[in-house]
């Protein structure tokens, strides 16, 4: 058994109200601080609580009239402990059953904790909390199933990891929230490592999508500087291409880069439907009437609508605006205003006519699900592409199609209940989150639709945003796990604290937090709220990499050619040695992954 430190026994106190416990007289009351965990071992069960309050006290109110001298410290320490002493309130929070269960044969198993219902017997010992104590509510990461339990940091002031069960993170949606540079990205980046490692231990069945805005999630990522301005490596450096795949809208810059990619995303107009493009009324300036307009012109052409009203208003073959108008009844300002705004489309290089030969042989949504469906996670980078137009238009159409696959192969999976159909989960991150989800856009988009029915179609969201009073108040309180990083707009600290029980008391931790990683964890992936220091990422990606070659041939191969690499760069020290620029081959790639085959889609 490790050593526990006695800090006190309980004295007093209410099942509604909380414990006050006595300090034991060897414990300094400055070392005991709000926040820490302690452990009130009770007859039958273990009380997992929380101090909240420090009060100095006096058995004798004399005393406090004629306070000894301040240089005696002889008397001070005289009536310490017998005239004076200090009350610690401690909040329950979870109890689990206290007999060591002596299993003996080593695996750990967690029991889940319990809500508190009754409270300890007078005069029960209070000990600080041990990492056995953390890991029994929060599990640890060695414990089976392997992998489930991530660790994502530790607690304020103790050094014992705190674990996500990722398990019953998946099975909602969540958000990560916090002002700029609080580390929201550094963090989905390392829960996404967490969950693509219990998916390479063999345990975890999820496979995940990022519209990675920035260029932040799948090659290397810029830690900001204090110390060295270095980088990090991404999901792709970290878990190969066996685990992860990389698409982009810029093959230009990720070349440039030095970023292997595994394919380009063309999108052809005919699939642009109407309702992508509503959610984009702001960056395009789009009226009511315009989208009405656009409905018009798609009941006439169908598919085709975009390509036929940008062929009209530019007048090719000798057509003209009002002949469309003529043709489908709509009025010709009108459609001549909505031709100007969807004008600016064409300005995106990876949009096409859907008779240009840029057109791509395979249908990019389908090559994308394909990879899915392999389990290969897929990030999507934007390059230079990072206009809020184009984010918003390619994570709508993408996203919306991905989900109507899901629904069919759910629906097939239901129909059949063989158990070789069940879908992988699928979590899709997505960044400036309240550009999808605010009141209006949520019932638009497919997001908002993902966020509310759950799980039901295998498919969920993490979604990182710096304003979540943005965001639809239905859509935040379906959130299952919320990570809190600093906010100081009070509107986006209230959001984030709608239909949380005890909001008072977690406003204040996160009117304290940090401003950079440290985070409030709160919902269904941990048993109570808690303040994390959110784990070093470089730490993270390090522990990760070596406990996997221990157990896969192909990560220590990769880890002993990036040693190698470093040590011949090392000698031709002009800048970082990777001038070369890589060159890759999609069809090679696309060969390695499904093999010669090219029939479509099993679905
Ligand atoms: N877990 C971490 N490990 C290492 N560095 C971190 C971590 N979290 C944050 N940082 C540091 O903080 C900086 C900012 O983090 P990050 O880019 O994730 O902020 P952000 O919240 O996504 O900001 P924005 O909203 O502007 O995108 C990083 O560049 C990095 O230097
Ligand atoms: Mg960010």
């Amino acid at each position: 058994m490790m050593e526990r430190r006695l800090l006190g026994v309980v004295t007093r106190g209410s099942l509604t109200e909380g414990l006050e416990m006595k300090l034991a007289d060897d414990c300094f009351i400055e070392d005991i601080k709000a926040g820490k965990f302690v452990v009130v071992e009770g007859d039958k069960l273990r009380f997992f609580s929380l101090i909240t309050d420090l009060r100095l006290d006096a058995t004798t109110p004399a005393v406090l009239q004629n306070p000894p001298d301040v240089s005696d410290d002889l008397v001070r320490e005289v009536l310490s402990g017998t005239a004076t002493y200090a009350t610690v309130m401690l909040k329950p929070m979870l109890t689990t059953e206290r007999e060591e269960t002596a299993k003996g044969n080593g695996t750990q198993e967690r029991r889940e904790p319990q809500p508190v219902k009754t409270v300890p017997p007078h005069f029960s010992p209070v000990y600080e909390a041990t990492e056995a104590d953390v890991a029994r509510i929060f599990g640890s990461e060695d414990m089976e199933p392997r992998g489930r339990y991530f660790c994502i940091g530790t607690p304020l002031d103790m050094d014992t990891p705190v674990c996500l069960d990722l398990h019953r993170f998946i099975e909602r949606s969540n958000g990560i929230f916090g002002k700029t540079g609080t580390g929201k990205t550094f963090l989905a980046r390392l829960l996404l490592t967490g969950l693509i490692r219990w998916v390479t231990l063999g345990n975890g069945r999820v496979v995940t999508l990022v519209f990675d805005m920035h260029n932040e999630y799948g090659w290397k990522a810029l830690r900001e500087a204090t110390g060295p301005r270095g980088e990090v490596k991404g999901l792709r450096q970290l878990f190969g291409p066996e685990q992860v795949a990389i698409f982009t809208l810029d093959p230009e810059s990720s070349r440039t880069r030095g970023v292997p990619f595994d394919g380009t995303v063309v999108i052809p107009f005919d699939q642009i439907t109407v309702d992508d493009i509503a959610p984009l009324q702001d960056e395009l300036r789009l009226t009511q009437v315009a989208l009405e307009t656009a409905h018009l012109v798609y009941a006439k052409h169908r598919d085709r609508w975009l390509d036929e009203l940008l062929k009209y208003g530019d007048g090719r073959d000798g057509r003209a605006i009002k002949d469309l108008a003529d043709q489908i009844g709509a009025n010709k300002e009108a459609l001549a205003a909505l031709y100007r705004r969807m004008k600016r489309l064409t300005s995106l290089p990876f949009l096409v006519p859907s008779d240009s030969d840029e057109k791509p042989s395979r249908d990019i949504v389908q090559t994308i699900m394909r990879y899915l469906q392999r389990g290969i996670h897929v990030i999507l980078e934007f390059g230079r592409q990072s206009s809020m137009l184009a984010y918003l238009l390619v994570a709508n159409i993408l996203a919306r199609r991905i989900h109507e696959m899901y629904v069919s192969m759910t629906e097939e999976f239901l129909a059949t209940m063989d158990p070789a159909k069940e879908p992988r989960q699928l979590v899709i991150v997505v960044e400036e989150a309240h550009k999808f989800l605010n009141p209006y856009a949520a019932k638009q988009t497919v997001f908002g639709t993902i966020a509310r029915e759950m799980r039901k179609y295998y498919v969920t969201l993490l979604i990182i945003d710096q304003r979540p009073s943005g965001i639809d108040d239905e859509i935040l309180s379906q959130i299952g796990t919320k990570i809190v990083a600093q906010l100081n707009d009070e509107k986006d600290i209230q959001a984030v604290l709608t239909g949380v029980s005890n909001p008072s008391g977690l406003r204040s931790i996160l009117a304290s937090l940090d401003s950079k990683q440290q985070v409030l964890v709160l919902g269904h992936a941990v048993p109570m709220p808690v303040v994390v220091k959110v784990r070093d990422y470089d730490e993270c990606c390090l522990t990760v990499s070596y406990e996997l070659s221990r157990y896969l041939p192909e990560v220590a191969d990769r880890l002993q050619e990036e040693e190698f690499e470093r040590l011949v760069h090392s000698d031709t020290s002009d800048g970082d040695g990777y001038n070369e620029l890589p060159t890759w081959d999609i069809e090679e790639r696309w060969r390695e992954v499904f093999g010669e085959d090219e029939d479509e889609m099993e679905t």
